[in-house]
């Protein structure tokens, strides 16, 4: 199920590839939100799917006031939001450790906990308050495979060990590149999710992702599900594999 499928489109521009097509999901799947096409976000999320549904009450009922999330998302939490973070779980390892760097409401990090649960992640985020959120979430979520950071993600060790670090909405590439590529193992994977405007920013930010050892960038434009606009993922691997 978690193939990410034949790409349909490849094009070389400014030393990256766009690649697009399906992720994930059989033909079978339709609709885009639990109103509008549950049994579509029920294959999406399949097993995960409770875990999941758990997260988006937490969301609901905390997250607008606790600061996490802004009130007009809240109509499209499903779609824009947590169906969005899963998009990433198609490109992940089996198994090792996934760092989600700025995690503030556990997006991706916590619907991809809840998706793969043979993966351990370790949530990081400057700011008390969401390392706070995220913990209290962790444990209501039972999660075993997820442990929560408070640090600048920049001003954690160079460990080494990270199979892959994603990411969403925490700071341009040229930034997100440095501050964690020496986390990942050789041969890990960097996962931005980005927007549309992803293939501009990754041609403008190419060379700080080459010098900080990030090779084979490109950016997937990802459907998952089929009547979503397109999610947008920056991937590189780290050198030395
Ligand atoms: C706009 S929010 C996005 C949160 C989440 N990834 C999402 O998509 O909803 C950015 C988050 O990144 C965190 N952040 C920003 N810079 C950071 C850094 N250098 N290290 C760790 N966390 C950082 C912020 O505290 C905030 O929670």
């Amino acid at each position: 199920m978690w193939s990410s499928g034949q790409p349909i489109e490849t094009s070389g521009a400014a030393g990256y590839s766009v690649l697009t097509g399906p992720v994930g999901l059989g033909d079978s799947a339709g609709g885009s939100s639990p109103s509008g096409g549950r049994a579509g976000v029920a294959e999406f999320f399949g097993p995960a799917l409770a875990g999941v549904e758990q997260l988006a009450g937490l969301l609901e009922a905390h997250g607008v006031e606790r600061g996490l999330i802004g009130p007009r998302e809240m109509e499209r939490l499903w779609e824009r939001h947590l169906v969005n973070s899963g998009a990433l779980a198609a490109l992940l390892p089996e198994r090792g450790l996934v760092v989600d760097a700025g995690s503030g409401a556990g997006l991706p990090g916590l619907v991809l906990a809840l998706m793969r649960p043979k993966l351990r992640f370790e949530l990081v985020d400057s700011m008390r308050r969401r390392t706070e959120w995220l913990a209290e979430a962790v444990d209501r979520l039972g999660l075993a495979n997820v442990s929560v950071t408070r640090e600048r993600v920049e001003q954690l060790p160079n460990r080494g060990r990270a199979k892959a670090v994603v990411s969403r909405a925490v700071a341009r590439l040229d930034k997100l590149a440095p501050w964690t590529a020496g986390l990942l193992r050789p041969g890990g994977l960097f996962l931005a999710l980005k927007g549309s405007s992803a293939g501009e920013e990754l041609a403008a930010c190419g060379t700080a992702l080459r010098r900080c050892g990030l090779v084979g960038a490109e950016v997937l434009e990802l459907t998952p599900l089929p009547d979503m606009e397109p999610t947008y993922v920056v991937r590189a691997t780290r050198s030395g594999a």
